[in-house]
């Protein structure tokens, strides 16, 4: 497949991802602006200093050992890891993955090794790999999540939590978390009690009002929010007439969804302007990464994108850098300005 490079998990892009690959350089900049110069790359996440605000999204990189065959895992600002939970989850049925356009459905289910096995193994080597370390937590229950976050205190090399709440409450009709503003607050500040790094809440894009549900979990403790987790959807395989997932539904991401993504940022920017944001959702190239910092994202994840090329982290970092350079713009601040 043109353009298609081998990695841990590669997956057959569409035309339209294929194309947008394709004009993954930004536009030069217009005649006369062009004034070379040192870019500085870095921000400050939740106090925490990033080489650059280029991070990779849970539950997309693997340990991250994976993908570090293929580069320096500390050109990155951080590594986001797959979500936790307590005991080791076997997740859903399968088929798990299936392809749409410009983007996928994935219904994995959290599939994950649980927090012993990620203390004991994956931190030690992303602590060997030097790269800061984004530690995302799930569970079932208000408990389970507060066991995991127990587990991690004082982690090394973990600058922050990051809590997936978009996970079915079971304590209250399968529900999920973060589809209801109380739901979220109390799991909010349940966790917040068990962490010393700041806390960040990965919401849902499937809801009324994402501004009404962060509030309310930073209301409760959060002091970041990661926007967006995948947008819910579904596929039916037409000669069996069967639902092409093995769990039915599951969540949309790439291309398809990163204007939701750029909405759901830039409106909850608007309504909470000092909060960082990690902006998540189709970001593909340096394009749609200053995309999503202009919204008003401080960091942004890249998920989906690393299945097609498991470089897009250091490449959309590159970009960004060659789009500042020719502009004259030095810093990511000057950058949002420049909107
Ligand atoms: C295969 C797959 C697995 C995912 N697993 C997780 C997960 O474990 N925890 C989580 O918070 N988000 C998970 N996500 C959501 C991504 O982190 C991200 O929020 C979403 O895919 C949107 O970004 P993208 O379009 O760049 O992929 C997963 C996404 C995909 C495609």
């Amino acid at each position: 497949m043109s353009g298609m490079r081998s990695g841990p998990a590669v997956h057959q892009e569409t035309e339209t991802v294929r194309q947008i690959d394709r004009n993954a350089e930004p536009p030069s900049p217009p005649e006369g602006r062009a004034r070379r110069g040192p870019v500085d790359l870095s921000v400050v996440l939740g106090g925490v200093t990033l080489r650059t605000p280029i991070v990779s999204a849970s539950g997309c990189f693997g340990s991250g050992r994976e993908i570090s065959e293929f580069f320096d895992l500390r050109q990155l600002g951080a590594v986001t890891v797959k979500s936790m939970t307590l005991e080791p989850w076997q997740g859903k049925p399968t088929p798990r993955m299936v392809e749409t356009p410009s983007g996928m459905l994935n219904a994995i289910g959290l599939q994950n090794k649980g927090v012993e096995y990620f203390l004991q193994y994956d931190l030690r080597w992303l602590n060997s790999a030097k790269v800061p370390v984004i530690a995302s937590i799930a569970g079932n229950t208000k408990d389970e999540f507060v066991r995991v976050a127990d587990r991690l205190r004082g982690a090394p090399g973990v600058i922050a939590i990051e809590a997936n709440i978009s996970c079915p409450n079971l304590e209250d009709r399968d529900s999920m978390f973060s589809h209801d503003a109380k739901a979220t607050a109390g799991i909010i500040a349940a966790i917040r009690r068990q962490v010393e790094v700041p806390l960040f809440a990965k919401l849902s894009p499937n809801v009324t009002s994402i501004t009404e549900i962060a509030g309310a979990a930073l209301d409760s403790g959060a002091q970041g929010l990661s926007l967006i987790n995948t947008v819910v959807g579904m596929a039916i395989d037409i000669e069996t007439g069967r639902p092409a997932l093995g769990g039915v539904t599951g969540g949309l991401s790439g291309p398809a969804i990163r204007p939701i993504a750029v909405r759901a940022v830039y409106e909850v920017h608007q309504a909470f302007p000092d909060v960082p944001i990690i902006g998540m959702g189709g970001v593909t190239n340096a394009h749609d990464a200053i995309e999503m910092l202009m919204a008003g994202a401080t960091a942004v994840a890249v998920g989906t994108a690393n299945f097609v090329n498991p470089e897009s982290g250091i490449e959309i970092t590159a970009g960004m850098e060659k789009f500042m350079a020719d502009r004259g713009i030095r810093n990511v601040a000057q950058l949002k300005r420049s909107a």
